[in-house]
C-alpha cells in the first residue's frame, strides 16, 4: 500500500497537468486588464499612403485590406464553380394558410452526380408586389427547423447530435421541425413585406474538422502530399462562398429584387456573413448578429473570446496562416473593424447581447465606430453613436448597432431593428 500512494499520486499529478493542459485558456471578462493597444488605421494604406478621397479607398487600400483578410485570416474566396446549376424551384403557391409562396430549391455546386449541394428555402409574401427585398440567411439546424410547416423537406445530411432538437446519429428526425422557431420570425418577416430564404449551413460545409474533404471543400483539392496552403479557405470562407451561390439563384428568381438582398447571421454565420458582405458587392446589406470573434469584435481587446479559444476549438473556420496570431494580435496586420469598412458604402449592421459577453459586446460597438471614418470618406454617415448606445437604444446611420438584454441568440427584437434597418435604407434608395 505504501509503495502505490506515491504512484497513484503522481499519476493524478499527470492526470491534473494534462487537463490544466488540455483546459481552454482563460478568458479575460475585466475591461480595466485590457492592456492598450493600437488599431491599424483603415484609411493610410501599408506603404503610408494616406487615403484621402473615395477613389483611392476603392482602388487601392479596399483591395489591400481584401488580401489581408484572405491570406490572414479566412482564407482566399473561389470563384464560383463551373458546373453550378439549379434545379427547377419546387413551388406551393398557397403556404402558411395561403399567406405566402414557399420555394424549395437545390443548388448544385458541380455537374457531377452526387456533387456537394445546397437546399435553399424561400418564404415569398403573396401581398405585396413582386419583386420582394429578401433577407438571406443560414440556419444551423436545416431549413426545417426554422418553421413547424410539414411542407419544408427535412435535411438528410450530417448534423451535430442535439437531443433537444431531435437531431439522433448525426441526422435530423421529424421531432426536428421547427424547434428554432424562435430565431426565424417567418409571418413576421413576411408582413413587412420582405421575403426569407436560408439554407443549412451543414449543407455548404459540415462544421467538424475533417481535413477539408466534405462538402464545398471537396470542390477544392489542396495539392496532395503537401501541407494545406497558408491562405486555405476556412469553413467561414466556405460557407460565405455558399451564400454567394445562393445569391447566384436569387438573381434569377422573377420574385425576388437582388438589388435589395440582406445577408444575416449569428454568432459563427454572423461571422460569416460580414465575410460574405466584405467579399461580394451584390449583398446590399450586411447584419452581423452577436459574432463575436473573427466576427464583429475587435482581436486587439483581450477581452472574452480570444484568437488563443477559437483557432483551438475551431481549428477548420480559420485559414493556416491565421494560428499565427494566437496571442499576438498586436501583430495583425489589421483588425476587425476593417472588415466592417469593406461592406462601405453599403449599409451595415452590428447586434450584440448583454450577455453575450464571450462576443465582447463593447469590442463590437468599438469596430463598428472604428469603420465609421471609412463611411464617411465615401459620403455616408457612418455610425452616429460616439459613445455605446445604452440597452435597446439603437443607433442608426449606415451603420446600424445595437445592444439588446437578453444572451447570445436571435430575437424578435433583434429582427425588428434588421427590418427597420432595410425599410429606411430600402425606402429611401428604391
Ligand atoms: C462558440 C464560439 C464562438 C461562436 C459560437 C457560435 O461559442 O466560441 O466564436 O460565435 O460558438 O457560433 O455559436
Amino acid at each position: 500500500m505504501r509503495l502505490q500512494a506515491p504512484a497513484v499520486s503522481s499519476l493524478s499529478l499527470w492526470l491534473l497537468a494534462a487537463a490544466v493542459t488540455a483546459a481552454p485558456p482563460a478568458a479575460n471578462y475585466d475591461e480595466s486588464k485590457i492592456a492598450p493597444y493600437t488599431l491599424p488605421d483603415p484609411l493610410v494604406c501599408s506603404d503610408g499612403t494616406p487615403v484621402r478621397d473615395p477613389a483611392t479607398w476603392r482602388t487601392r487600400r479596399r483591395p489591400e485590406i481584401l488580401a489581408l483578410l484572405s491570406t490572414q485570416e479566412y482564407g482566399r474566396m473561389p470563384a464560383p464553380p463551373p458546373g453550378l446549376h439549379f434545379e427547377a424551384p419546387r413551388v406551393d403557391s398557397n403556404a402558411l394558410g395561403g399567406t405566402a409562396t414557399r420555394k424549395q430549391v437545390r443548388i448544385l455546386f458541380s455537374d457531377r452526380p452526387g456533387g456537394p449541394s445546397m437546399d435553399l428555402l424561400l418564404y415569398i409574401p403573396k401581398d405585396r408586389p413582386r419583386p420582394a427585398p429578401a433577407f438571406l440567411g443560414l440556419n444551423f439546424y436545416g431549413n426545417h427547423s426554422i418553421h413547424p410547416d410539414p411542407g419544408i423537406d427535412l435535411n438528410t445530411n450530417w448534423m451535430r447530435d442535439n437531443k433537444e432538437f431531435g437531431v439522433a446519429n448525426n441526422r435530423a428526425t421529424e421531432a426536428s421541425r421547427g424547434v428554432r422557431a424562435n430565431r426565424w420570425p417567418v409571418e413576421r418577416i413576411l408582413a413587412r413585406g420582405f421575403a426569407l430564404a436560408t439554407a443549412y449551413y451543414g449543407d455548404i460545409d459540415p462544421d467538424f474538422d475533417d481535413g477539408f474533404k466534405n462538402g464545398a471543400h471537396a470542390l477544392w483539392p489542396a495539392p496532395p502530399d503537401a501541407p494545406r496552403p497558408p491562405d486555405a479557405p476556412g469553413a467561414i470562407t466556405a460557407w460565405a462562398w455558399g451564400l454567394s451561390r445562393a445569391m447566384d439563384y436569387l438573381q434569377t428568381d422573377p420574385d425576388i429584387d437582388a438589388r435589395h438582398v440582406a445577408v444575416m447571421g449569428h454568432s459563427r454565420l454572423g461571422k460569416t456573413s460580414l465575410w460574405a458582405g466584405a467579399t461580394d458587392e451584390r449583398f446590399a446589406i450586411v447584419i452581423s448578429n452577436n459574432s463575436g470573434c473573427g466576427g464583429a469584435a475587435l482581436h486587439r481587446r483581450d477581452f472574452g473570446e480570444q484568437i488563443r479559444h477559437i483557432t483551438r476549438a475551431f481549428p477548420h473556420w480559420f485559414c493556416p496562416a491565421f494560428s499565427a496570431y494566437v496571442d499576438r494580435e498586436a501583430e495583425l496586420p489589421f483588425d476587425q473593424h476593417m472588415l466592417i469598412a469593406l461592406v462601405a458604402p453599403r449599409p451595415v449592421y452590428i447586434a450584440s447581447a448583454e450577455e453575450d459577453r464571450w462576443a465582447d459586446p463593447r469590442g463590437e460597438f468599438l469596430a463598428a465606430k472604428a469603420a465609421d471614418p471609412v463611411y464617411r470618406l465615401l459620403g455616408t454617415p457612418g455610425l452616429p453613436a460616439t459613445d455605446m448606445p445604452p440597452i435597446n437604444s439603437p443607433s442608426s446611420g449606415t451603420i446600424g448597432y445595437h445592444i439588446r438584454d437578453g444572451k447570445h441568440d436571435v430575437t424578435d427584437y433583434d429582427w425588428d431593428r434588421y427590418m427597420d434597418f432595410a425599410d429606411k435604407h430600402w425606402r429611401a434608395q428604391p
